[in-house]
């Protein structure tokens, strides 16, 4: 069952129902300014921090589901009726319903009464503003006579302490109205020079900023008693909760269309500039005041939206691909990259399921989701490693997480998860794989934001290798520290404490459990830095510790990490093998297997193709792979988290998407190109969308889970959005499955594809020249090349040069080399 459909051609998803089964959302804004937005208006913004510079409130987890939102009510003055044509609040019995989601986009439509209403909410480029782009068309045969109200709560900034501190925030909120514009400007005359402002087009008949004066007592945003009256109270907010509502008068002609605007900014002022006349507590509205202006002006707003339009073409072009298999293409062009940059700039912080308080950069997450978004945002991802770096600690360990706005490492989760070093190598390379731009390990970043620590970013990536060498434990493998990449494997936790975080409390000295995983991703990290050492610095002997590190952990993974069909995934604190099949439960987990894979463990000797065997045996579902088997059936105190969740859920045997790319990357490594695309597919949201009701996130969008074999709701995604799905997926299905993968020395196109295709085309933007690709596939063959041409001239290697402008024209021909 399908709630609506994919428009490609206006790279759109349309939805023709309001009640979704759980809210679909999109994301607004690119940059500074920010907001989710669901497909009933809900949702709310927030500048930079989705903790400290909320702009909106929002009540997670309320009845129903999302509410609070960008909310519009429609009034008809002369039957006194009213409705939202966002559905939501009122829910109304609509007409012609349709939420279509584009790229920084959503427009919300619908008919009520011979009243046709959709609004566009976006927010322009380079600004801290959103707009709201109401279009009224009256098609009955009288003229009407409508109100518009609109409605926005305030937050009252860190949204932490908005959501807990009643005592002192009931005294708090302060608004200014002034020439039809509403300011909040909540402890703007103590130590902030920020607010916040909600202005429209239109000349007022009334506003309010008061939430019970509007509302009314005890009624909800469904039945504003303002709305009913039809008559706006000009309330000005003194403590309680501040809102912004304006009152507009339109009436409409028959077939008369009218455009109304509504704009929600944030603006800051200079500290010494904060009042207007100087020594008043007026906010000084002369700085923001040319921004309203310019957005009054509807053909500013229509330009603004050409420019959004044309930004997101332009961030797409850079790798087009047309394959046998529309899923595949849908979500490359287009929902795939678009939520890749999602992750790359919200990391875990604010969806529907992170609320934007708990957690904001993460170290080892936003390093992953770069691979996904450093094609799109080459200059962005610099300024990203860089910050990360910067909250690197001096032994090359990490915080575990930054917050957006201060960039400094959060004391409250701390360090010690051993896996999070080694992928800043990860982004690094591919940072410069895709740019060239070796400058940035020349780039002085300090340790944990500390003035005076600065050294280059190499000596941090080298930091990131000793880190793990530093700590190996007694078979030689990387030790797991509180946890590694599966932050719910807890093997040094121990907690009997009900309510204690499982990702902070340390009851062992952490010097026995020992992780596989970690053990492959630092094989991977250790060759790419030996890679980027043996490019770019003049160090011979450097230039055999790194690859020589890695070939020791290798042999050690294989040696002590084989469980006979399968690898382990750890020892835990007192030494016992875990996801071994000496085990209870828990026998067996994905995550070891791919990165073993991926790190050439058992390649050679067919123990790779074992272990691949064993998940597609063991852990493959229709609906993904699953974490491990069997799912933990009771809670093990040496092993945390994954075991406190019930069967089939989270880290406890869900389909975790994030780590299913990992085994179609090593499918593709091992040259099974049906088998990749095949678990490709199995997660894919769009190849999904059929049984949206059993699947019931967003069908455009990867979630975090979807519930595995164990569950009695298998198959239902949750944690939509905001996780290292994103990017994993597009590196497996761009560079693995289809084989267009950057390297430092060019563009290299190794496809292993379903042999059922007869090939695929692609365009590729890469180091300032595009790439042209036509790939065949004559006899039916995942993975081998016959033949090679460039602009025409035939190259012995697969390897496309680095032309640095211009088309160039790839052909390349799949089949066993005739030379
Ligand atoms: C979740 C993990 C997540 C962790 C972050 C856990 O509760 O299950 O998926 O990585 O929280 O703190
Ligand atoms: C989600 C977290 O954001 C990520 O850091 C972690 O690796 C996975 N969960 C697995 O636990």
């Amino acid at each position: 069952m399908q709630f609506g459909h994919f428009d490609d051609t206006h790279r759109e998803y349309v939805i023709t129902q309001p009640d979704t089964p759980l809210p679909w959302i999109n994301y607004l804004g690119s940059q500074d300014y920010f907001g989710i937005i669901s497909n009933t208006a809900g949702g709310y913004s927030f500048f930079r921090d989705a903790r400290l510079r909320r702009l909106t409130r929002y009540r997670y987890n309320n009845a129903p589901l999302d509410s609070n939102g960008r909310y519009v009510y429609l009034r008809d003055d002369d039957s006194r009726q009213f409705w939202s044509p966002t559905w939501q609040p009122t829910r109304r019995d609509l007409q012609d319903y349709t939420c279509r989601h584009g790229l920084g986009y959503t427009v919300i439509a619908s008919t009520y009464q011979g009243i046709r209403a959709a609004i566009r909410y976006f927010v322009p480029l380079n600004e801290t503003l959103e707009i709201w782009q109401l279009t009224l068309t009256n098609q009955r045969a009288d003229a009407a006579h409508l109100s518009v109200f609109s409605a926005v709560e305030f937050c009252l900034w860190d949204a932490q302490d908005d959501a807990t501190n009643f005592q002192r925030n009931f005294n708090t909120a302060q608004v200014e109205v002034s020439d039809g514009v509403i300011y909040h400007k909540t402890e703007y005359r103590e130590r902030r020079n920020h607010f916040a402002y909600f202005a429209g087009s239109e000349t007022l008949a009334g506003f309010d900023t008061q939430r019970e004066a509007f509302l009314g007592e005890y009624r909800g945003w469904d039945n504003p008693a303002v709305v009913e009256r039809g008559e706006s109270t000009n309330s000005i907010a003194q403590g309680w909760q501040p809102i912004g509502s304006h009152h507009v008068p339109v009436t409409l002609q028959p077939n008369e269309t009218r455009q109304i605007v509504f704009l929600l900014g944030y603006h800051e002022n200079p500290p010494d500039q904060k009042f207007d006349p100087p020594n008043s507590q007026t906010i000084n509205k002369r700085t923001v005041a040319p921004v309203i202006a310019r957005y009054r002006d509807p053909a500013n707003v229509a330009a603004a939206f050409d420019a959004l339009r044309a930004h997101w073409d332009d961030l797409l072009e850079r790798f087009q691909v047309k394959t046998p298999d529309v899923h595949t293409n849908r979500m490359v062009n287009l929902w795939n990259a678009y939520q890749c940059m999602a992750t790359f700039n919200l990391s875990r912080s604010a969806s529907l399921y992170e609320s934007g308080i708990g957690r904001g950069i993460g170290f080892r997450d936003s390093n992953q989701d770069l691979l996904g978004a450093v094609h799109m945002a080459p200059a962005r991802a610099r300024a990203r490693i860089l910050d990360i770096a910067a909250t690197q600690l001096e032994s090359g360990g990490a915080y575990h997480q930054y917050q957006p706005l201060t960039k400094r490492g959060n004391n409250d989760i701390g360090s010690n998860f051993n896996d999070d070093p080694l992928w800043l190598i990860l982004a690094v390379a591919a940072y410069i794989k895709e740019t060239g731009d070796w400058t940035i390990l020349e780039e002085r970043v300090p340790y944990d934001n500390q003035p005076g620590t600065e050294q280059p970013l190499f000596e941090h990536l080298q930091r990131c290798i000793r880190y793990t060498l530093d700590r190996l434990g007694p078979h030689g493998l990387p030790l797991i520290g509180r946890a590694d990449w599966n932050d719910c494997l807890n093997l040094n936790c121990f907690s009997d404490t009900p309510g204690e975080s499982f990702q902070t409390t340390t009851n062992k000295d952490g010097k026995i459990a020992e992780s596989v995983l970690i053990a492959g991703l630092f094989v991977v990290a250790a060759e790419e830095l030996a890679a980027l050492m043996e490019r770019h610095v003049d160090d011979a002997g450097a230039s055999v510790v790194y690859p020589d590190a890695a070939q020791k952990i290798r042999t050690t993974g294989l040696q002590h990490g084989w469980g006979g069909r399968w690898l382990r995934r750890a020892d835990d604190a007192a030494g016992r093998k875990i996801g071994s099949h000496e085990c209870d439960e828990g026998k067996i987990f994905i995550e070891s297997q791919g990165w073993c894979v991926m790190a050439g463990i058992g390649l050679a000797d067919g123990h790779a193709e074992k272990a691949l065997a064993s998940v597609k045996e063991q852990l493959a579902t229709p609906h993904g792979i699953v974490l491990q088997q069997p799912a933990f059936s009771r809670y093990y105190l040496n092993l945390g988290e994954i075991s406190s969740y019930p069967p089939g859920y989270k880290e406890n045997a869900s389909v975790f998407c994030h780590s299913n790319p990992w085994i179609m990357i090593a499918e593709a490594v091992v040259g099974h190109g049906d088998q990749a695309h095949d678990y490709y597919t199995r997660i894919n949201p769009s190849a999904r969308e059929a049984i949206s009701d059993v699947h019931r996130c967003e069908p455009y969008v990867y979630a975090q889970m979807i519930a595995g074999r164990d569950a009695p709701t298998h198959g239902e995604a949750k944690n939509s959005w905001l996780t290292g799905t994103a990017a994993w997926n597009y590196v497996a299905i761009t560079q693995w499955i289809l084989g267009v993968r950057p390297t430092f020395d060019g563009l290299m196109i190794d496809p292993c594809i379903p042999r059922a295709w007869d090939g695929f085309k692609a365009t590729r933007g890469f180091r300032g020249a595009m790439y042209h690709i036509t790939v065949e596939n004559p006899e039916h063959i995942c993975r081998g090349i016959r033949s090679v041409q460039v602009d025409g001239k035939s190259i012995a290697h697969n390897v496309i040069p680095i032309f640095g402008e211009g088309t160039h024209q790839v052909h390349l021909v799949m089949g066993e080399r005739s030379t």
